[in-house]
């Protein structure tokens, strides 16, 4: 099991592929899943969505995150530098449009994070009605700047403090004590009268409700919810021992964070139905403003201490999240520009953090970020983070995707990638694991990914919709 320790480098290494696995699992598991994924799914008619959002995350995405994972490790670098170390140098750009993507993620997520830090301290102390307030409380902009402020520099410090040290002990505690307190919640939340009904919006398909907006809802979903398409997974492959599986490893991520993403749904979906608040959309304030109520009905002292509990374990799961996109920025300036880590991440951490005041600000602070943009086409305006979101998570990241694909299919090649899986994983190549992921990597993923990017350019940001 024991993945060969590169720790002596200084560049650091997981110290075996537990490690490994349980920090990319917590860089998957994180906010995506159980703040994001339920308003997607709400938003996105409800069980179709979650069809879709599946077969993407098994069909396209694993075979797209075996390839980052030995691209990393083959090379030993980080996002940009992996690709020039693999002798294309031209591709780099790849990697910068990733380091790209993971600041202005990491900018806004920050963010969302202080939220849930925030609202942990409110349920602590029994203030349910934060929840009915949500708009009062992400637009005071104290407590935003303070709890957001708290949140990077929690990320800092334990990005500083290396790959082994830091991530990996952090993770290999928060990530089981997740895995617990959710399962909980969930046997919790389906005792409640009417949870039934949530349940079957949550997983009976209305296929009528499938249009091209849930298709890519879906695809940017899975991508973000995986830590796909941005580097995160070049970065944390670098870091990999070359005797550990792949493919197991990747197999072990996937399922981890596809599983918690299901049950944090249908806990999600439970408590909405059974407070009898469906149909009131929500969007990124969906688990804030309907978890509150919910804990309340509990009554005063165990909903205080359920209430408590889920935002410790929301900031518990952003936090491996927001480690692992410090880290793709952080890993390129410790390698590219040889500055060493304990500055280049206070240096990176500052950058980003400012570049998420913007966020902070434009829920109802300041009007100009509140009402940033309205699309070509669209008269709706677009605050400052959705925007980000919309530009980072639901373009780059396919679009990084997509280049990946074709990255490792077309320049690296497909035996040259087989022959890195196969280290660790003898007989891949032949195997038909090995032969639909080259046909995915090759085929599917380039065309679907490359025209999901197309499709959801010109509509979502110019109003040209080639189709419904
Ligand atoms: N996957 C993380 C989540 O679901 C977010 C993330 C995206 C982390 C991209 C790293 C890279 O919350």
């Amino acid at each position: 099991m024991a993945g060969i320790k590169n720790s002596e480098s200084s560049r650091g290494g997981f110290s075996n592929k537990f490690g490994f696995i349980m920090a990319a699992a917590g860089s998957a598991v994180g906010l995506g899943n159980i703040w994001k994924f339920p308003f997607e799914v709400s938003d996105g008619g409800g069980g179709a969505f979650v069809v879709m959002y599946l077969l993407f995350c098994f069909m396209l995405c694993f075979p797209v995150m075996m390839a980052e994972i030995a691209l990393g490790r083959k090379t030993n670098k980080n996002a940009v530098g992996a690709f020039a170390a693999n002798g294309h140098k031209k591709w780099a750009g790849v990697g910068i449009l990733a380091v790209l993507s993971g600041s202005l993620i990491l900018s806004f997520y920050n963010v969302v994070a202080g939220w849930a830090l925030g609202f942990a301290v409110e349920m602590f102390s029994g203030n349910f009605s934060v929840g009915s307030n949500f708009g009062e409380f992400v637009g005071n902009w104290h407590i935003n700047l303070m709890v957001s402020t708290v949140f990077m520099f929690i990320t800092i410090y334990i990005v500083a403090k290396g790959v082994s040290g830091g991530i990996e002990k952090a993770s290999k505690i928060l990530m089981p004590t997740l895995l617990f307190l959710i399962f909980g919640l969930m046997a919790y939340s389906l005792t409640q009268p009417g949870a039934i009904d949530g349940v079957k919006f949550y997983l009976i398909p209305d296929f009528s409700e499938i249009t091209f907006k849930t298709a890519y809802g879906a695809m940017g979903q899975a991508f973000f919810s995986l830590s796909l398409g941005m580097g995160a997974l070049i970065t944390y492959g670098s870091y990999v021992g070359k005797k550990d599986n792949i493919v197991s490893a990747t197999s072990m991520i996937l399922l981890a964070d596809v599983g918690i993403a299901f049950i944090a749904g249908l806990m999600m979906f439970a408590f909405i139905f059974s407070q009898g608040l469906q149909g009131q959309g929500g969007g990124a304030g969906l688990i804030f403003t309907v978890l509150p109520g919910a804990f309340e009905s509990i009554g005063p002292v165990l909903g205080r201490c359920i209430g408590g509990l889920f935002f410790v374990l929301l900031s518990f799961a952003a936090l491996t999240s927001t480690v692992s996109l410090l880290e793709v920025p952080v890993a390129y300036v410790v390698d590219e520009f040889e500055i060493r880590r304990s500055r280049a991440v206070w240096i990176v951490g500052a950058v980003i953090f400012l570049l998420g005041i913007p966020s902070m600000l434009g829920n109802g602070t300041v009007d100009f970020f509140t009402n940033f943009v309205h699309y070509h086409g669209s008269n709706i305006t677009v605050n400052f983070m959705d925007f980000i979101e919309d530009l980072a998570s639901d373009t780059f990241l396919p679009l990084g995707g997509f280049l990946v694909s074709v990255y490792t299919a077309y320049i690296w090649r497909g035996d040259k990638f087989k022959e890195e899986i196969e280290s660790g994983n003898p007989g891949f190549a032949t195997s038909f694991m090995g032969k639909y992921t080259i046909f995915a990597l090759k085929y599917l993923a380039p065309f679907i990914l490359g025209s999901i990017t197309i499709i959801t350019i010109l509509s979502k940001f110019f109003g040209i919709h080639l189709i419904d």
